[in-house]
Protein backbone atom coordinates (compact mmCIF):
# COMPACT_ATOMS: atom_id res chain seq x y z
CA UNK A 1 0.00 0.00 0.00
CA UNK A 2 0.99 3.31 -0.86
CA UNK A 3 0.53 6.69 0.89
CA UNK A 4 0.96 10.41 -0.11
CA UNK A 5 3.10 12.55 2.02
CA UNK A 6 3.44 16.67 2.18
CA UNK A 7 6.79 17.08 2.46
CA UNK A 8 7.01 20.91 0.75
CA UNK A 9 5.50 24.16 0.20
CA UNK A 10 5.56 24.37 -3.45
CA UNK A 11 6.87 27.81 -3.49
CA UNK A 12 10.11 26.84 -1.31
CA UNK A 13 11.73 25.58 -4.14
CA UNK A 14 13.07 27.64 -7.44
CA UNK A 15 13.22 25.77 -10.38
CA UNK A 16 16.79 24.67 -11.37
CA UNK A 17 17.31 23.77 -7.27
CA UNK A 18 17.14 20.63 -5.41
CA UNK A 19 17.34 20.27 -1.45
CA UNK A 20 17.28 17.77 1.40
CA UNK A 21 13.48 17.05 2.75
CA UNK A 22 13.32 14.92 5.64
CA UNK A 23 9.53 13.68 6.25
CA UNK A 24 8.23 11.13 8.65
CA UNK A 25 12.07 9.52 8.70
CA UNK A 26 11.82 9.67 5.03
CA UNK A 27 15.10 11.74 3.77
CA UNK A 28 14.37 12.87 -0.27
CA UNK A 29 16.35 15.17 -2.51
CA UNK A 30 13.18 17.08 -3.76
CA UNK A 31 14.40 18.75 -7.71
CA UNK A 32 12.54 21.46 -8.85
CA UNK A 33 12.70 21.22 -12.63
CA UNK A 34 10.67 23.68 -15.45
CA UNK A 35 8.33 20.26 -16.27
CA UNK A 36 7.62 19.62 -12.11
CA UNK A 37 9.28 18.36 -8.99
CA UNK A 38 11.20 15.19 -8.82
CA UNK A 39 12.18 12.80 -6.04
CA UNK A 40 14.82 10.69 -5.26
CA UNK A 41 16.16 8.66 -2.41
CA UNK A 42 18.42 11.12 -0.82
CA UNK A 43 21.10 8.38 -0.32
CA UNK A 44 23.59 8.49 -2.79
CA UNK A 45 24.18 4.43 -4.06
CA UNK A 46 27.90 5.00 -3.79
CA UNK A 47 29.05 6.01 -0.30
CA UNK A 48 25.67 7.50 0.81
CA UNK A 49 26.37 11.60 -0.21
CA UNK A 50 23.51 13.51 0.36
CA UNK A 51 22.27 13.72 -2.91
CA UNK A 52 20.04 16.97 -1.90
CA UNK A 53 23.14 18.84 -1.05
CA UNK A 54 24.15 18.18 -4.54
CA UNK A 55 23.98 20.09 -7.50
CA UNK A 56 21.07 20.30 -10.06
CA UNK A 57 22.32 20.71 -14.34
CA UNK A 58 19.23 20.54 -16.47
CA UNK A 59 17.63 16.80 -15.27
CA UNK A 60 21.22 15.44 -13.50
CA UNK A 61 21.86 15.52 -10.22
CA UNK A 62 25.26 15.27 -8.96
CA UNK A 63 26.70 13.87 -5.75
CA UNK A 64 28.40 16.54 -3.87
CA UNK A 65 30.81 13.97 -2.95
CA UNK A 66 32.10 12.31 -5.80
CA UNK A 67 30.48 13.59 -8.81
CA UNK A 68 28.40 10.41 -9.40
CA UNK A 69 25.15 12.07 -12.15
CA UNK A 70 21.92 10.38 -11.57
CA UNK A 71 18.98 11.36 -13.71
CA UNK A 72 15.93 12.67 -11.33
CA UNK A 73 13.34 11.81 -14.06
CA UNK A 74 14.19 8.00 -13.91
CA UNK A 75 17.10 7.91 -11.21
CA UNK A 76 19.67 6.42 -13.62
CA UNK A 77 23.20 6.64 -13.09
CA UNK A 78 25.63 7.59 -16.20
CA UNK A 79 28.81 6.85 -13.82
CA UNK A 80 27.22 3.19 -12.89
CA UNK A 81 24.14 1.67 -14.65
CA UNK A 82 23.73 -0.73 -12.35
CA UNK A 83 23.23 1.61 -9.38
CA UNK A 84 20.21 3.80 -9.55
CA UNK A 85 18.75 5.69 -7.34
CA UNK A 86 15.62 5.40 -6.32
CA UNK A 87 13.34 7.47 -7.29
CA UNK A 88 9.40 8.84 -6.12
CA UNK A 89 6.32 10.09 -7.41
CA UNK A 90 5.32 13.65 -6.67
CA UNK A 91 2.16 15.91 -7.40
CA UNK A 92 1.16 19.60 -6.23
CA UNK A 93 -1.84 19.96 -5.01
CA UNK A 94 -2.71 23.65 -3.45
CA UNK A 95 0.44 24.62 -3.18
CA UNK A 96 1.99 21.89 -1.14
CA UNK A 97 4.48 18.91 -3.23
CA UNK A 98 3.18 15.51 -1.81
CA UNK A 99 5.87 12.56 -2.68
CA UNK A 100 4.09 9.02 -3.03
CA UNK A 101 6.01 6.74 -0.51
CA UNK A 102 5.36 2.79 0.32
CA UNK A 103 3.48 2.47 3.28
CA UNK A 104 6.55 0.83 5.61
CA UNK A 105 6.73 4.49 6.58
CA UNK A 106 4.67 5.93 9.32
CA UNK A 107 1.53 6.96 7.46
CA UNK A 108 -1.35 9.49 7.68
S1 LIG B 1 28.90 9.15 -2.38
FE1 LIG B 1 27.90 9.87 -4.16
S2 LIG B 1 29.35 9.68 -5.74
FE2 LIG B 1 30.34 8.91 -3.96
Amino acid sequence: MSVWIDVAEESSLQVGHCRTVEVRGLRLALARLPVGFYAVADACPHRGGALGAGCLEGTKLHCPLHGWGFDVQTGACDERPEKPVRTYLTRVEDGRVWVQCDGSINSI
